[in-house]
Order: C-alpha cells, then structure tokens, then sequence
C-alpha cells in the first residue's frame, strides 16, 4: 500500500488525510468539492502507525475508521491546523474526545444510516447462535447428519421468549423492532435511565442490569462502549442468566469480559453466544472462544451491506467538509 495524493488542486484550502481505502462515492465528494486536496491511506489494511501521523501532519480534515486510534500522540502529530476528524462510523470510543475537546475540533460521525444493517445483522447473528446454523451446517459437510433424529441439532426459539437489551439506542430499538413478530412475550431493558418513549413500542421494562440478566432468555448487546459500560457483562453477569439463555453482543468487545464468556460458555453456565464484535480485533485464530461449538464469531460485519457502507462513505465525507466549510454537519458530535 501506498500513501497516494490522488486529488490535488493549486492553493487547496481544506487538506484531509483519509486513512484508508473507501467506498468509490464516499471519495468522490471530497475529490469534487473545490479546494479540498485529499491524501489517501489507498489500501483495505489499516494504516501503519507511523504513516498515519505522518499523513495527518499539517492537514485541516481527518476522515478515519474505527480501527485507528485518534489519540492525544496524532492530534499533536497533526499540529494545530486540524480543525475537523469526521469518522465512519457511529461509535466514537475509539476517539480521545477530552483531547479533540481541547483543542476545538469538530467531530463528525455516522448514526441512523447504519442502524437497520447493524440491527438486521444482530437479529442474524441470534438466530444462528440459538438455533446452532453454523455448527448445523458443518454437520452437512462432515458427514455427521446421518438421519433425521429427534434429540438432535435442538436449540432455542424466540416465541414467547423474554429478551434483554442492553441498550435501548438506535439499534437497541431496530433490533427490538425486528424481534417483537418472532413472538417475544417480554422485553426488559437497561441504561443509564429508563426511556418511556423509546420503550412504549414495544412494551419494554426499565429494570437494572442484574434482573436482566437473571430474567432474560435472550440478551442483546447494543450499547455504547463508554467507561461505564467497559467489562459490564462479566462473571457476575454471566453467572446470573439462565443455563439456558443465548448472549448477542454486537456493540464493542470491550463490554464483555471474554474470559468469563469463555467460562459460562465451556462450563454450561449459558447456551449460546453471538459476537459480531471482540477484543481484539481480529481475534487471533487460537483464540479459546473460537473452539467452542456454541460460540458463532463474525469480524465485525454489522454494518457490512454495499449500500450501508456507501452512505456511511458519502455522509462521512460530507460531514468533514461541512466542517471544513464551517457550516452545520449532517451528524455532529456533541463536545
Ligand atoms: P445510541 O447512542 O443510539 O445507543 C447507545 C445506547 O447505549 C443508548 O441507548 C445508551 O442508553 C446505551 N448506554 C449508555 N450507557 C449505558 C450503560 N451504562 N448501560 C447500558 N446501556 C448504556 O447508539 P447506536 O444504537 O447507534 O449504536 C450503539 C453502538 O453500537 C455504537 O456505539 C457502536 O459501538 C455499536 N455499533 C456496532 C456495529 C457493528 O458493526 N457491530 C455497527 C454500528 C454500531 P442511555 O441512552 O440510557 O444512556
Ligand atoms: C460503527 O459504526 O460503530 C460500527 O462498529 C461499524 O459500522
């Protein structure tokens, strides 16, 4: 891979770095808009360390992914020019937003348009975890479906179901949305406060952590990876829910402690997981998690359809140069 210029124009005011290779449409807008002068990190593989902070020196504008790490060490690399980091994606933790704060630059990022691919995903990624397809489908290929059996291959289904969402945001509500005609008989939710308004739709009960956790057959994970959410669901988490419940984490890997899934999961405690997100990220191939038969692991794909990648690019790039401009983005972060 090669750090390319591919736009220049004479006296561009708005110089962006972009860390890596991105959807054709997201690119265009930058390469179109008058002035701006685009460097590229042109490859699908995250930017090394030390060109990112030598391609963020002396720009105006960052467009960068969740995977690189926007700390105090790229913000000083960068010098006092940058004015706007605008990321694509929803979550920000991967943002040292006290540093940015400080030094007043905006932020800008991707919420709502990723919101059902993410929720149509968790709603997949439950289903194959509770009702075994990946391990199932080897099956077929191994030669271990001999004949119909009536004990075999047996899972967990949603009908009249209690599920739990950790995080009743955006997705946590799209991911309800979706569960509720399966015919799911309760849902519980947690957060830093009950949501009356988000909740009413589908009947959803404000409880704390622990009761969610004891009561839910299935628990879906959604929230925001923040301090308070960091290790939340642990070996006291674990060790509440039902030996049969199946646990779906598709917000980040930091929430979970993987050693204690790990233990709930080999040991009986719970059925089934679903991670569409780990640390670290990619989970090293020897990972104890990936030899568990009730543990399916996809590489972050949430988001992952064309048409969802390519509005987040288009609204990503739209958003820095807002910022650039000094008029209103699309999707701001609030400081
Ligand atoms: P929202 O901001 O709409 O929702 C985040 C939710 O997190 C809020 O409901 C908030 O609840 C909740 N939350 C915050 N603190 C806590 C807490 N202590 N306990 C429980 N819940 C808490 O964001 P989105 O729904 O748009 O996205 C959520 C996250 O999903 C993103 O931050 C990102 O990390 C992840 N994501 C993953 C994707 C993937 O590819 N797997 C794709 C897209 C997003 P409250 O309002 O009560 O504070
Ligand atoms: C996000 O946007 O935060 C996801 O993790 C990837 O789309």
């Amino acid at each position: 891979p090669v750090c390319t210029g591919l736009f220049r124009a004479v006296g561009a005011a708005m110089s962006v770095f972009v860390t890596r290779r991105i959807p054709a449409e997201g690119l265009r807008v930058l390469s179109q808009a008058s002035g701006c002068q685009v460097q590229q990190w042109d490859s699908d593989e995250p930017v090394p360390r030390a060109e990112l902070l030598a391609g963020v020196a002396g720009t105006r504008g960052l467009l960068c992914l969740l995977s690189d790490r926007i700390d105090r060490e790229v913000l000083e690399a960068a010098g006092p020019g940058l004015k706007v980091i605008s990321t694509l994606s929803v979550g920000f933790d991967h943002l040292a937003l006290d540093e940015i704060k400080k030094r007043g630059i905006r932020v800008g990022y991707t919420p709502d348009v990723l919101t059902d691919a993410t929720a149509e995903l968790s709603v997949a990624l439950l289903l194959s975890a509770c009702r075994r397809l990946p391990e199932a489908a080897e099956q077929v290929k191994s030669g271990g479906w001999t004949t119909w059996k009536p004990l075999w291959m047996c899972g967990y289904g949603l009908s009249d179901s209690t599920v739990g969402i950790i995080g009743l945001g955006r997705i946590g509500q799209a991911v309800a949305r979706r569960l509720k005609p399966f015919g799911v008989r309760k849902f519980l939710y947690t957060g830093s406060g009950p949501k009356p308004e988000s909740a009413a739709e589908f009947g959803a009960e404000f409880v704390p952590l622990t009761r969610l956790a004891e009561e839910s057959d299935f628990v879906m994970v959604t929230c925001a990876l923040t301090p308070a959410t960091q290790g939340m669901c642990n070996k006291d988490f674990f060790g509440r829910m039902k030996k049969t419940a199946v646990f779906i984490n598709t917000s980040r890997g930091a929430v979970v402690n993987q050693e204690d899934l790990y233990e709930a999961l080999a040991h009986g405690q719970i059925a089934a997981a679903g991670l569409d997100v780990t640390t670290p990220e990619p989970l090293p191939t020897d990972h104890p998690l990936l030899s568990l038969k009730n543990c399916v692991i996809l590489p972050h794909i949430g988001s992952a359809t064309y048409a969802t990648r390519s509005t987040m690019a288009v609204l990503a790039a739209n958003n820095l140069l807002a910022g650039l401009r000094g008029e209103p983005m699309a999707h701001e972060l609030k400081l």
